[in-house]
């Protein structure tokens, strides 16, 4: 038996509202997550006058700990994104939108682990972890659009 039949056709349909839910709530803490970055920088670069006001925010620490829940979301929702659709539809559509999708999450990974060189002061992990950053959000914005077309045409279906 195929195991996609073991979940039963009255739950199915509701497995489409989590993903997308879900990764809108992950926008707003990726937003955040780049605020807080924003900040760390600023504090980091600042002079001895204003960095005494800044270093309150612990914006660097606060960073890291939201980059790491956008990190874990954005896999978990990812792989719950491919799940659904393979749940509901036996196989899954090789389009722009799980081929972004696939590309943040491999992308993130990257980005995350570079903590350890900018940690040590290195600024090429840093301006690299800006540059992979800033791609991601980009992605995200295609994501948001991409994946709200996706649900309207589930919605229509309904
Ligand atoms: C998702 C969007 C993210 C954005 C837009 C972002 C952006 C930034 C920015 C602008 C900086 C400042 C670099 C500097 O000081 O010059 C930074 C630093 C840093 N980020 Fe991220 N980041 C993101 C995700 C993450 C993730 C997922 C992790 C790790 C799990 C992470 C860990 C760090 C660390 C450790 C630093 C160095 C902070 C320090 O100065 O000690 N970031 N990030
Ligand atoms: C921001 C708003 C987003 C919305 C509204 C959205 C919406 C959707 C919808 C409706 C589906 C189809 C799921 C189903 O059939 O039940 C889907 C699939 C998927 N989503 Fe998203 N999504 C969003 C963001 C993201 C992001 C940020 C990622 C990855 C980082 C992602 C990765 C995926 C993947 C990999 C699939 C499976 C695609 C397939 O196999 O066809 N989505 N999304």
């Amino acid at each position: 038996m195929n195991t996609v039949n073991l979940i039963s056709d009255d739950i199915k349909p509701y497995l489409n509202f989590f993903h997308p839910l879900i990764m809108w709530v992950l926008f707003g803490l990726t937003i955040y997550a780049l605020y807080l970055g924003v900040q760390a920088r600023r504090t980091r670069t600042a002079d001895a006058e204003a960095r005494k006001d800044l270093i309150k925010g612990k914006f660097a620490n606060r960073h890291f700990q939201i980059g790491s829940l956008v990190m874990a979301l954005m896999v978990l929702g990812t792989i719950g994104g491919m799940a659904a659709t393979y749940i509901n539809n036996n196989k899954l559509f090789v389009g722009p939108h799980l081929l972004a999708g696939l590309g943040m999450t491999g992308l993130i990974a990257v980005s995350a682990s570079l903590s350890p060189f900018m940690q040590k002061g290195q600024d090429w992990a840093r301006y690299t972890h800006i540059g992979l950053n800033t791609v991601i959000v980009g992605l995200f914005g295609w994501q948001a659009i991409s994946g709200v077309e996706i649900f309207q045409r589930i919605l229509q279906n309904f």
